[in-house]
């Protein structure tokens, strides 16, 4: 029996729209340690999932004319929802919860009566500020600028019979914890939860933990009427999928306490604080660890798919493949604060470490053993410890750094050391010169067999270590190097040599191909338009003007029935159409209209148009435009649209409208 375990969690996730690339920060996180895990030879449990209650789900559901479970269905399991991201992304998750799920519905009613059995939960009425969109109670002094602290939107007053949770009770207890263990890392956010939260004006005050205002939640079972607050239904699924308190599953003994819990700052306060104060009210072990990681930003600004942003996961892997998207998340932030997403940042770390680094090693080591020696490199080899020694020394030892990296989830320390070494390797290649040995291949054949076989090593060790990242194109690397499942574990990677000696090397595909920048960039500015146009609506008309008119007023206008006897383009506008109109005078009128966008001076000859004719003469280019002719304005995707009004061709030149 395997007595290494490791139990990791993400966030379950709301699916109250489509996920961005923010969002799979943590999963592709928590995913690589798992994977890390189990090439370390751990039984991993890796669990992700849905959390599919509350009042925004509900309004939502709402707004779209379904039921809430129909509403969560088609986000969670649909095509392109959440499901679908994740196969997409690779993640490797052990085991999917949702909320909703009975199995899970049924341990919160019976946790929920348990806490309230021990007087943990008391009933009163909870009178104060809520955010609507993080479901979340605030006293007056935890607002930001009269806003909530978490979002920064509006809050409202809200008052209504409620549950609460006697948290104040275990306000010592959690100080302790947080102050005086390494439960909550990085260590930078320790002080902000217990000087917010805890030794705060008025200390840790009790948790609201039912509501009465809507439905869709967990009802507690002895009291109908109440739902169970989102936060103590979601956070008990690091339990209940493990089958506390259901018969679902039964691995709670063997994985519980968590090893790691992943989240973003921004719910560390309810990981840190609640979470292990709940659990304290039910007895039982504390998760060993609570990692709260950054936000990823875009441009400096908050990551939203509305904003018409290229952050959709779907887009992002189609152009660059999905390893790189997962690489570049881990790679260009350290995962404990906030980084700023670019795509000029992400095409740059495609081009500098996956082709320019790692792809260049791969492919000119791969050509060059095919070239001199058709892919099966001589037992003969000869080592020159001058020139061989920094490099072998270097890749020998990665692990133990990678190591000490990874079990900090210092993500980017641990690519760091990968890349030294790929850096290092490709030096060699430079120092080394095998394209100079080539020239005699008798005399030096040994010297390049050993160059390359040194070159191939490397290439091993780095991607055994760099397999939780990039998993598909490992394994691509792995065949091309011909290394076997024994030459691709975790012991192998501290194993200098154990390629066999007559490995069959051959040049596969180009795993990364350098990407334009600046036609990318181009394209994805493109793409961005065409989402934010998208985003817009399909037709707006000018919002009606308030203020009433006089009836005399209106009568000054003098509006007419006119009839084009020419028009012509103005010379040196685009904008501009020259019109000469019969307006039954018997004198022309000529009236400048800023159409030509709209219409070819030629189809409009002889149509009857509407004209104010009062106006005071002006001119437009060096010429008088003797009024104006009437159009209908829209706005259609975010532009404007003119239509010149036409009307029944039987009405004279001259006539009055009124
Ligand atoms: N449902 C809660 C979690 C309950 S856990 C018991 C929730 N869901 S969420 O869908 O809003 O967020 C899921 C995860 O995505 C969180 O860890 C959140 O921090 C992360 N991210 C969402 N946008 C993000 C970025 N732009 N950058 C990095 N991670 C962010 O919170």
């Amino acid at each position: 029996m395997n007595d290494k375990k490791f139990y990791i969690t993400t966030p379950i996730y709301y699916p109250s729209g489509k996920l961005h690339i923010g969002h799979s920060y943590t999963t592709v996180a928590a995913d690589v340690m798992a994977r890390y895990k189990r090439l370390q030879g751990y039984d991993v449990m890796f669990l992700t999932g849905t959390d599919e209650h509350g009042q925004k789900i509900e309004d939502k559901a709402r707004e779209a004319g379904v039921t809430p479970q129909e509403f969560v269905d088609n986000i969670v399991a649909a095509p392109g929802g959440v499901l679908d991201l994740w196969k997409l992304m690779n993640i490797s998750y052990d085991r999917f919860i949702r909320t909703t799920d009975a199995y899970h519905v049924e341990s919160i009613q019976k946790i929920f009566k348990q806490m309230y059995d021990n007087g943990d939960i008391y009933k009163g009425s909870y009178k104060g500020k809520y955010c609507k969109p993080c479901e979340s109670f605030w006293t007056e002094s935890q607002l930001v600028d009269g806003k909530c602290p978490d979002c920064g939107r509006e809050v409202m007053d809200a008052e209504e019979e409620a549950y609460f949770f006697r948290a104040s009770k275990y306000a010592d207890r959690v100080r302790d914890l947080l102050l005086n263990t390494d439960f909550l890392e990085p260590k930078s956010r320790v002080h902000e939860m217990v000087n917010n939260f805890i030794d705060c004006e008025g200390g840790l005050q009790d948790l609201c933990v039912s509501r009465t205002s809507f439905t869709w939640g967990v009802p507690v079972d002895f009291d109908p009427g109440h739902v169970v607050y989102v936060w103590l239904d979601a956070l008990f699924n690091y339990m209940t999928a493990l089958g506390y308190q259901n018969d679902q599953y039964h691995d709670l003994e063997k994985f519980w306490p968590a090893d790691a819990h992943f989240v973003g700052k921004e719910i560390v306060r309810f990981h840190a604080i609640y979470w292990p104060a709940f659990l304290m009210s039910m007895d039982l072990p504390l998760p060993k660890k609570l990692y709260g990681h950054g936000w990823l930003n875009f441009n400096g600004d908050k990551m939203s798919k509305s904003k018409g942003n290229v952050v959709d996961p779907h887009l992002l892997s189609q152009r660059y493949g999905v390893d790189a998207l997962r690489f570049f998340l881990l790679r260009s932030f350290p995962f404990g604060s906030d980084g700023n997403f670019t795509n000029e940042l992400l095409i740059q770390t495609i081009n500098n470490d996956l082709a320019n680094d790692l792809g260049n090693l791969v492919s000119r080591t791969t050509a060059m053993a095919e070239k001199y020696f058709g892919g099966k490199l001589p037992e003969a080899r000869q080592a020159n410890p001058e020139l061989d020694d920094s490099l072998i020394s270097l890749a020998a030892g990665l692990r133990a750094r990678y190591e000490d990296h990874m079990e900090k989830f210092q993500f980017q320390n641990a690519l760091e050391e990968i890349f030294k070494v790929i850096q290092r390797a490709n030096k060699y290649i430079d120092e080394n010169a095998p394209w100079a040995l080539a020239k005699d291949m008798e005399a030096n054949g040994p010297r390049l067999a050993a160059v390359l076989y040194n070159l191939l090593e490397s290439v091993r060790v780095c991607t055994v270590l760099l397999t939780p990242f990039i998993p598909d194109s490992c394994g691509k690397i792995f065949a091309q190097i011909g290394a076997d499942e024994n030459a691709r574990t975790w012991d192998s990677a501290e194993q200098w040599g154990l390629l066999p000696g007559n490995i069959c090397v051959t040049k596969g595909e180009n795993l990364f191909p350098r990407i334009d920048m600046a036609k990318e960039l181009s394209e994805l500015d493109a793409i961005m338009e065409e989402a934010k146009k998208a985003a817009l609506p399909e037709l707006e008309v000018e919002p009606f003007i308030e203020e009433h008119v006089d009836f005399d007023t209106f009568c000054k206008s003098d509006f007419r029935a006119v009839k084009v006897k020419a028009c012509e383009n103005v010379r040196k506008s685009d904008k501009l159409l020259k019109f000469t109109l019969d307006d039954g005078t018997g004198t022309d009128r000529q009236i400048l209209s800023g159409i030509a966008m709209y219409y070819k001076p030629e189809e409009l000859v002889g149509k009857t148009l509407v004209a104010i004719v009062n106006l005071p003469p002006r001119k437009m280019m060096g010429r008088e435009s003797q009024g104006m002719l009437i159009s209908a304005v829209h706005t259609e995707k975010g532009e404007e649209v003119l239509h010149l009004l036409m009307v029944d061709d039987t009405i004279p030149a001259g006539a009055k409208l009124c």
